[in-house]
């Protein structure tokens, strides 16, 4: 790929003159029940979802291999925070070391491998390993060894945590999980980089996080990128509050960014553009490749969803974390985020997953031979298209 193209017309995000353009798309779709489309339907071998083969190489080429959003600079606020987590059976540490910088490591310890750092946040001004307690720095350094005397000289230097590639941006921490490897975040973002400051995501707070299992990686993923089924599906949760099957679609090489229309967009044509409130009738989503999802839904709450494929094509962990624009206080505001995350917990789960598992149980019955991604679907499309180019060899290996 020659760089990261930007397909989306140009956008001011320092003004609100993009959410506006956003919302004019948005409601001439909704009056002329349209929606941005594809060229034409596309047909997926089904194979492309269970094949073991193909998704070993898949999840090396585009999770192992490329820079991945693991974790928001709010989760590790200040000098000495950590977070050690386990991601696609890789065991991280990642630490904001006494400089503010933020470094990721392998979990593992240099002498017999043990997991330096039980899973969990906190803050730390050493990692000491509970095995025989060799004990590394925020950086990674080996600093001290118990019975070093007895042990045996060795050069120290030479057996810090294995350090992953790692970026701070946009309010978002990207790391690579493969060692030895580096990447250019503002060349991977593109474009989107500059969509995503939009959301400023480092003055959000934190309020839950959790994960939930899923079905497979595309299954769950292809979810994340419609409206096609907002009516059907979410009747009651966030279909309650979205133009079904309507989409408006940018894009930054393989980072989208998907508008859906709000039920109160027609009220738009009821006033003047001067008086326009376009963040009240419309739903921006971020994608960013692979697997990262950032949705503001209402005004003050914000959602996370990070797709972790699992050990077969089968099954995800979807990190899910609910941001707040502040911490409520009072009881009212207590209970709507509250009922903001009982809501997107409730769609995700029981509605979007049970959809999922429902197609995964079926889809070695032989029913289909390739599934239909339609051209209301292009987010699909393209994410198809992006996983299919990383896979192919030497793809990617530029970032
Ligand atoms: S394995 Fe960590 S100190 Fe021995
Ligand atoms: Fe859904």
């Amino acid at each position: 790929m020659a760089g990261v193209r930007t397909d989306a017309s140009v956008v001011n995000v320092r003004t609100n003159a993009h959410m506006l353009a956003l919302a004019r798309r948005a409601l001439h779709h909704q009056q002329a029940g349209t929606t941005d489309q594809a060229a034409a339907v596309l047909e997926l071998p089904v194979a492309m979802y269970t094949d073991p083969t193909r998704y070993r190489h898949e999840i090396q080429r585009v999770f192992r291999e490329l820079p991945m959003g693991v974790a928001l600079s709010l989760e590790l606020p200040g000098p000495g925070s950590y977070r050690a987590l386990n991601i696609m059976d890789v065991p991280v540490l990642i630490v904001r070391g006494g400089d503010g910088v933020v470094r990721a490591f392998l979990n593992v310890c240099r002498h017999r491998g043990a997991q330096v750092c039980a899973d969990g946040s906190g803050t730390a001004r050493v990692f000491s390993c509970p095995y025989h307690a060799w004990v590394y720095d925020q950086k990674g350094q080996l600093t001290g060894r118990y019975g070093a005397d007895s042990f045996g000289e060795i050069d120290v230097d030479r057996y810090g945590l294995v350090p992953l590639a790692c970026a701070e941006a946009h309010g978002v921490i990207w790391a690579m999980l493969t060692p030895h490897r580096t990447f250019d975040i503002n060349r991977w973002l593109g474009g989107m980089g500059e969509q995503l400051d939009t959301l400023k995501l480092d003055t959000w707070h934190l309020y839950t996080q959790r994960d939930i299992p899923g079905p497979g990686w595309k299954v769950t993923m292809d979810g994340y990128l419609e409206s096609y089924h907002h009516n059907l599906v979410h009747p009651k949760t966030v279909g309650q509050y979205t133009v079904g099957n309507l989409l408006v679609l940018d894009t930054w090489g393989p980072h989208q960014r998907l508008t859906f229309g709000r039920k109160s967009l027609p009220e738009l044509l009821e006033q003047p553009e001067s008086a326009w409130e376009p963040d009240v009738h419309i739903r921006l989503i971020h994608s960013c490749f692979p697997n990262l999802s950032l949705s503001g839904i209402l005004g003050d709450h914000c959602l996370v969803s990070q797709i972790f494929p699992g050990p077969t094509p089968e099954t995800t962990i979807t990190r899910q974390t609910v941001l707040v624009a502040r911490q409520p206080e009072t009881d009212a505001e207590k209970a709507a985020t509250e009922a903001f995350s009982a809501l997107t917990l409730k769609a995700v789960e029981e509605e979007d997953y049970g959809i999922g598992f429902g197609i995964q149980k079926a889809v070695h019955a032989g029913a289909n031979e390739h599934f239909l991604i339609g051209r209301n679907e292009p987010a699909i499309q393209n994410y198809h298209r992006w996983v299919a180019y990383f896979a192919r060899a030497n793809a990617g290996t530029e970032w």
